[in-house]
């Protein structure tokens, strides 16, 4: 079925479902610091930060190519205008929680909200005191240069009914705290799966092949990370500890593209805690679903 016929027939669909995810966050109260290492492990700095020397953090600007065309990436700096100065908590929430902007309008999955979804509430409440804590900056990214089929908003609202599985995860019974902080990492925030999970045509991610390697991914393609290929290449969990803080892989070489630049503005800043978690998760991984 072509883009546009899947578009037609899904057009009552086109608005979000409703079943939002209802969050309660009363009673929590931020932390900027926290907010700062949240947002350096979920990679909002190594796609937000600025692309001139200003060294801002949150500024937008970077262009991602990819098969629908090329992003650009939004100022997130508290400028009423040029970025999200005039958000309330509510309309951050729900950016990263349910992938709607604050009329309501989908926003594009390369804003990696499918995985944001899974973050606790403390982990949210906390990344919103970072990103307002930052100076404004002036200057709006342009526009998105995407091929037409991929500009309509509409069109993620059936991708989203179809792909978008909300809400907090449940951890796993019978399993290790570390194991399950690693997979809330990994699953969520962390978002490893968006570059090493394959991809069906419609461009959502195929879990029955969880971690086999990104083939249709917008920009990268991770290679398989799956438990038995990492040890098949000789990994350890102390090489991929080692390799997500220095960027160097146990054979000596340095990781290239997309994973040099995680690296480089997020996993280094992880602590050695959460990085023995990832670590231990992917040499454990969950049979596929
Ligand atoms: C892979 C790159 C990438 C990562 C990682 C990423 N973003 Fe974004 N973000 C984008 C893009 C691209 C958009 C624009 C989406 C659209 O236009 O539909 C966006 C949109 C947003 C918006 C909406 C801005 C507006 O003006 O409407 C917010 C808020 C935001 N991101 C916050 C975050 C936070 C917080 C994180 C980390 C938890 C994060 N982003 C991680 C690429 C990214
Ligand atoms: C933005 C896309 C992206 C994300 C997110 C991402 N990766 Fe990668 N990863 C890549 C790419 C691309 C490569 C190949 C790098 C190269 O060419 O050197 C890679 C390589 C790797 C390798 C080396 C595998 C090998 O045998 O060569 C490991 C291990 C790895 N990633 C683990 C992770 C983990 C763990 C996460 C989550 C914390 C993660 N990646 C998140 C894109 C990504």
């Amino acid at each position: 079925m072509g883009a546009l016929a899947v578009f037609a027939s899904g057009i009552g669909a086109a608005q979000d479902s409703g079943d939002a995810d209802s969050r309660d966050y009363s009673g929590l109260s931020g932390d900027a610091n926290r907010g700062f290492y949240v947002a350096r492990l979920a990679g909002c700095v190594t796609c937000h930060r600025a692309t001139d020397k200003s060294g801002s953090l949150f500024s937008g600007g970077l262009q991602i190519e990819s098969r629908a065309g090329t992003y650009v990436v939004p100022n997130i700096t508290p400028h009423p205008e040029d970025g999200i100065g005039d958000w309330t908590f509510e309309d951050f929430a729900r950016s990263l929680t349910e992938g709607l902007d604050p009329e309501g309008r989908h926003y594009f999955p390369v804003y990696p909200y499918p995985f944001y979804t899974h973050m606790t509430s403390q982990d949210i409440v906390d990344l919103w005191e970072a990103v307002k804590s930052v100076p404004p900056v002036a200057g709006r990214a342009p526009g998105h240069r995407l091929k037409l089929r991929y500009r309509m908003r509409g069109m993620v609202g059936i991708w989203k009914n179809r792909f978008f599985m909300r809400g907090e995860l449940t951890p796993v019974a019978g399993k290790s705290e570390q194991w399950n902080r690693g997979r809330y990492l990994a699953e969520g925030p962390a978002h490893c799966g968006a570059c090493h999970t394959p991809r069906g045509a419609m461009g959502g991610r195929d879990l029955s092949r969880r971690y086999q390697g990104g083939v249709e991914k917008v920009g990268s393609n991770g290679p398989d990370i799956t438990t038995a290929t990492l040890e098949a290449n000789g990994w350890t969990e102390g090489d991929l500890v080692w390799s997500l803080r220095s960027g160097i892989m146990p054979d000596g070489d340095a990781f290239g593209s997309s994973m040099s630049e995680l690296v480089q503005h997020g996993s280094r800043y992880m602590s050695n805690a959460d990085l023995a978690a990832i670590a231990n998760y992917f040499f454990d991984q969950p049979p596929p679903e």
